[in-house]
């Protein structure tokens, strides 16, 4: 039986592709479970997870919690917003509580890059990153690398462009090192502002015209601007963005060619993608959610195994 070469899932960066080609395997028998009509599967019965949201999530953290319910695990989920952490708790003392409830896996979800990373030198639990600030979110790259298997399939030879704002995603960074591992082509897209100067050096080709990188790509993973995480003006307006960067129908139709549309969500409709694009043929964003499901279940069944 292979086994994962991590005992968390911190990064993309840190795992392996023979490590991906196993979680894709897996979560290929779970979307079969999770399409039966009886969905569940006795697999984490005596697993405990507690799902730590440090920063708001609906696809993430509703995603992970049908999971562990589709896998039998118990679960307890806890909100910064709500918690001690308001009466000043620190990360470690409040992750430290949770565990002492006799907790086995952490799914969190925090705002400062690296956080999963430091947790995982002071906790014995298997750890999954949620999301770290604008570093990693793991699942989210490996729920959208399996969604071009499952539309194209394969992701080895196809050719990806990530348009729209990197510097501050998350989705990009684990995006781009899941699909070069994979051997998928990868470009960036947007305004120059919103693409990160080291993004030269991880081998990605970059584009400043959206119409180019469209008439280049297979597949189109839009990304939201994400105006939360912006302190200064990196654009004149989000009417001018979206004049430059917004796509919609009418320019996926003018292709004349096949092409993927994707998106982690939430949507800006009418910004970085419109309504009739977002809800046309072109986009399998519907799927990208659910295939999140089968995933984040074969990522936890497969950590599990790992317990020490
Ligand atoms: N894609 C994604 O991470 O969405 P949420 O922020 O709603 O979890």
């Amino acid at each position: 039986m292979s086994q994962l070469s991590q005992r968390h899932l911190l990064g993309i960066k840190d795992i392996t592709k023979k490590d991906i080609e196993l979680i894709f395997e897996t979560a290929d028998n779970f979307k079969d479970v999770i399409n039966r009509p009886i969905k569940k599967v006795p697999s984490l019965r005596d697993v405990t997870i507690a799902n730590v949201f440090f920063e708001n999530s609906t696809r993430t953290r509703l995603s992970f919690e049908l999971a562990q319910k589709r896998l039998s695990a118990d679960i307890v989920n806890f909100s910064a917003s709500t918690s001690s952490v308001k009466k000043g708790e620190t990360l470690l003392d409040t992750v430290n509580n949770i565990l002492a409830m006799k907790v086995d896996m952490i799914v969190m979800r925090h705002a400062s890059p690296g956080a999963p990373h430091y947790l995982a030198k002071h906790i014995k639990a298997n750890i999954v990153n949620a999301g770290d600030g604008t570093h990693e979110h793991p699942t989210q790259a490996l729920l959208d690398a399996y969604s071009i298997r499952e539309k194209l399939g394969s992701v080895e030879g196809k050719k990806v462009a990530i348009i729209g704002d990197i510097l501050h995603s998350r989705v990009a960074l684990s995006n781009i090192f899941a699909l070069q591992k994979l051997g998928a082509k990868v470009m960036v897209c947007g305004p120059p502002t919103l693409l990160p100067k080291y993004i030269a050096n991880l081998g990605v080709q970059i584009e400043y015209d959206v119409e180019k990188a469209l008439q280049w790509c297979d597949v189109a993973n839009v990304l939201r601007i994400q105006l939360e995480r912006q302190q200064i003006k990196y654009f004149p307006s989000l009417r001018e963005y979206s004049l430059y960067y917004g796509i919609n129908k009418k320019m996926l139709d003018n292709l004349k060619k096949p092409i993927v549309v994707m998106h982690p969500g939430p949507i800006n409709r009418g910004v970085e993608l419109s309504s009739d694009a977002a809800d046309s043929d072109h986009a399998i964003i519907l799927e990208q959610v659910e295939n999140g499901v089968a995933i984040r279940m074969a990522v936890m069944y497969l950590l599990a195994e790992k317990v020490n």
